[in-house]
């Protein structure tokens, strides 16, 4: 499963590209509104620590000020994705940038039906939002199995992210499903390696290396 971090913050990414285990970044309007720059900086600057797709979003709402925006963003690295979100207008964008080569991630999605709508208009990438539908008591993870059934029953090439992700259970889950992809906040990352028993187990071996002989 890759692993790719959900946040446009330098500081983060470069800490999660230090593990070695970093496999691209995701970042949103809301994400981006945190850091302090002009978002092509920062999305150039994400393409040059990361060597693997980073998200971008559009803000535009019709298909034709998507595509302009899509155009614009891919400019800024090889390595761009250009997020669309899932509604009638998206479909159509995401049905023109996929004839240019152009990658998509189709955002915003909560159910199966708007996933195997996305993959069929040719979406790179699609992004279930697990935790929203968590937070509103429905079960995110059943969404993505649902999404997974339905590309493996037809092939579909897309591939699905793991999105809005809220704890490790998330990725647990989803890696038993197999998801392609989790996309984490950097907090979840960093419990992703914690065990409280690894701590106590160094502890102790710390202690006992004291009392061996050198
Ligand atoms: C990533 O692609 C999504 O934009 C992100 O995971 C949304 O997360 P949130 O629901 O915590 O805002």
């Amino acid at each position: 499963m890759k692993l790719f971090i959900d946040t446009a913050n330098l500081d983060q990414i470069r800490e999660a590209q230090s593990w070695g285990i970093l496999d691209g970044v995701t970042t949103n309007p809301t994400l981006l509104s945190r850091e302090k720059g002009n978002f092509r900086d920062i999305l150039h600057s994400i393409c040059e620590i990361v060597d693997g797709p980073v998200s971008g979003e559009v803000v535009s709402l019709d298909s034709e000020g998507m595509v302009k925006e899509a155009k614009d963003i891919a400019t800024i690295h090889k390595n761009i994705v250009v997020k669309i979100p899932m509604t009638l207008e998206g479909l159509k964008a995401i049905k023109i940038l996929s004839k240019k080569e152009i990658w998509t991630n189709t955002t915003l999605v909560f159910s199966p039906l708007q996933a195997l709508l996305a993959a069929k208009a040719g979406t790179t990438f699609v992004s279930p939002f697990v935790g929203r539908l968590d937070d509103i008591h429905n079960i995110g993870m059943d969404v993505v199995g649902q999404i997974i059934t339905i590309y493996e029953n037809y092939g579909f090439n897309t591939e699905v992210i793991v999105a809005s992700i809220r704890n490790p259970l998330h990725i647990v889950e989803a890696a038993m499903m197999g998801a392609d992809i989790c996309t984490i906040p950097f907090a979840v990352m960093e419990k992703m390696a914690k065990h409280p028993l690894t701590d106590r187990g160094i502890e102790r071996f710390l202690e006992d290396w004291k009392k061996v002989e050198k």
